[in-house]
């Protein structure tokens, strides 16, 4: 009910439209009554005057020419209908577009990509298929059921009766038949939902199903969805296999009374052969639209639960909200404080931070070490506003971070993540994303930077060569470039980088290092990376272990402490070393 509600302002929106479509369902149903109808002086006119041509020729054309104004007619219905079921579902689809990009990452940590997938496809068809058939099956074939039961009392009310006490049993037994093969239709999609599943898991895992002779196992668990599937479908085609002939079967029974009692009624000359016909035609005419009707209340359930569910994705708040009088960030001036920021992941127990207090001054170039998990990203999540602290609370320029608008923070910040994300376009696009309008100059200078203009020059098409999922494959290495060249080309006041060489071989890392440090002046920085040897000219090393700052001070600062950076350190400048010193022993 409360989605029914919900779907009144999308259905108003287009008033008219609908009211036009009922006009024409109405048109439609008295079409079909006549239909009916003329079959009853035709017939007759055929019968009493043997040998009329111009009656026969009468009736041969009234018969097209009805049909042609039904054409017409039935077209400008499924027009109407299908338009604005297609407007609305447009709407929706747009709607939860835009809201998903709204949303927080909690939700997408949350809910699974298939999942959130099948509503914004499958919910939103159901949907479409209800808006678009209800109003057919409520106005069009109760109207058409109604006509028709007129032209069956106008003949003759003894038939009429018994026709009526037939059409709640039909309706009853197609509305039964109907809900087992919906059910079992249900059941068979959310198993077909699975076997989809094995297949894109099968397709975008393919390189290690085959470094891990995995084929014949996934084999097996296809095998098992797939029999599954089948049996579903059996079930499914059993029901079909029996409700058609069925109802047939029992039309015959109805029939085969009609046709005693109008034997009778013609023999005793009380009933005309037009008469006959005519009920005959009416009563075979209401068959199509009862079937709808009995189907009525399923298919509005089911386009209610698509609803349901459609709209509780719309009522998903973003946890990260925009406070009333958030203030545009126009830039740092002091610097960042991170004020006893503790933080932990909705499904997680324990804390990702814990009292995390440290200061970033603007101009500084501020580096976090620390092992895998120990917090780094969550922390640069955390500057980009991704998330709110759990607890504490981060300050720039003495401000709670929540206080400024998000778009103007992050609009400030450029970011080169972990996993390189690309979409699917162009590289010169990829590279723009997040500087709209950006010259193609600005864009070989940013990708120049990136140490990446040498393999993009030797790609097919330069710039314009596509990449993401349906474009090119790019080394691991040559995808990381194109990230620092889009984090460089927004031309950040904040530059994020994290763990943003680590792909590169030691050269490219080193030439990329080099073309980024000329950039840090004027900005301040914040570099994650295992490797310390990209942290020794940072102004300062901040260590995390297990979600605390475990100690802080310049590279000279914390090897001469003799802490967890010193062990790390020594422990990485020895690893070459160890190799080498161990293999001459085993050999
Ligand atoms: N989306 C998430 N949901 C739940 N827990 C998470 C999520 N992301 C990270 N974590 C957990 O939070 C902790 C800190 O993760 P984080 O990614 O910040 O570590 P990190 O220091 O960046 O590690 P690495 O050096 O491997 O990148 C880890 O224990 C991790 O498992
Ligand atoms: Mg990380």
């Amino acid at each position: 009910m409360e989605s029914l509600k919900r779907l009144k302002p999308y259905l108003t929106e287009h008033k008219t439209r609908l009211l036009q479509a009922c006009l024409v369902m109405v048109a439609v149903a008295l079409l079909n009554g006549a239909t009916a109808l003329v079959l009853k002086p035709a017939i007759n006119a055929i019968f009493a005057h043997q040998g009329d041509y111009r009656m026969l020729w009468g009736v041969v054309l009234a018969i097209p020419a009805i049909f042609f104004l039904k054409l017409v007619i039935t077209y400008i219905q499924t027009y109407l209908v299908n338009y604005i079921g297609q407007r609305i579902a447009q709407r929706l689809r747009e709607e939860l577009f835009r809201h998903l990009h709204a949303l927080s990452l909690d939700f997408f940590w949350r809910s699974k990509t298939g999942e959130v997938l099948s509503r914004l496809t499958n919910d939103v068809t159901n949907l479409q298929n209800g808006l678009q058939f209800v109003p057919l099956f409520l106005v069009r074939d109760t109207l058409t059921v109604l006509a028709l039961l007129v032209v069956m009392f106008y003949i003759n009310w003894h038939f009429a009766l018994i026709a009526i006490i037939a059409i709640p049993v039909a309706g009853g037994v197609l509305g039964v038949l109907g809900r087992k093969l919906r059910a079992s239709g249900r059941k068979g999609q959310e198993v077909m939902g699975e076997i989809y599943h094995r297949f894109q898991e099968s397709l975008q895992g393919m390189l290690v199903v085959k470094a891990f002779n995995y084929e014949a196992e996934a084999m097996v668990k296809f095998r098992v969805e797939s029999d599954a599937f089948f049996g579903q479908m059996m079930r499914y085609y059993r029901a079909t296999a029996l409700s058609g002939p069925l109802m047939e079967f029992l039309g015959s029974i109805i029939m085969a009374a009609i046709v005693l009692k109008a034997g009778q009624e013609i023999y005793a000359q009380t009933m005309t052969p037009g008469d006959f016909f005519t009920f005959l035609g009416s009563f075979f005419m209401a068959y199509a639209p009862i079937k709808n009707i009995a189907q009525t209340n399923a298919q509005i359930q089911l386009a209610l639960a698509s609803a349901d569910r459609i709209f509780a994705i719309l009522d998903e708040k973003p946890t990260v909200m925009e406070r009333p009088g958030a203030v545009r960030f126009t830039g740092l001036r002091e610097g960042i404080v991170f004020d006893d920021v503790s933080f932990k992941y909705p499904s997680r127990d324990h804390w990702a931070l814990r009292h995390v207090s440290l200061e970033i001054k603007k101009g500084e170039v501020v580096a976090m070490a620390g092992s895998s998990g120990s917090g780094k990203t969550t922390l640069v999540h955390l500057l980009l506003r991704l998330f709110d602290p759990t607890e504490g609370r981060i300050l720039i320029d003495g401000k709670d971070l929540r206080d400024y608008a998000s778009q103007s923070l992050r609009a400030q910040f450029g970011l080169v993540t972990q996993d390189t994300i690309l979409f699917n376009d162009k590289l010169g696009a990829n590279v723009a994303v997040g500087s709209p309008g950006a010259s193609l100059d600005d864009i070989r200078r940013a990708l120049e930077v990136a140490n990446a203009s040498e393999f993009v020059a030797d790609l097919p098409a330069g710039l314009d060569t596509p990449l993401g999922d349906r474009g090119l494959r790019l080394s691991g290495g040559q995808r990381q470039r194109i990230a620092i060249a889009r984090a460089v080309l927004k031309n950040p006041s904040f530059l994020l980088l994290d763990e943003a060489t680590s792909n590169l071989d030691a050269g490219s890392e080193k030439s990329v290092q080099a073309a980024l440090e000329r950039i840090y002046p004027g900005r301040t920085v914040l570099i994650v990376a295992h490797r310390l040897s990209t942290l020794q000219n940072a102004h300062r090393i901040v260590v995390l272990h297990h979600g605390e700052v475990a100690e802080a001070g310049t590279h000279a600062e914390l090897l001469s402490r003799g802490g967890i950076y010193a062990t790390l350190y020594r422990f990485q400048q020895l690893e070459p070393g160890i190799e080498d010193e161990a293999a001459p022993k085993e050999a």
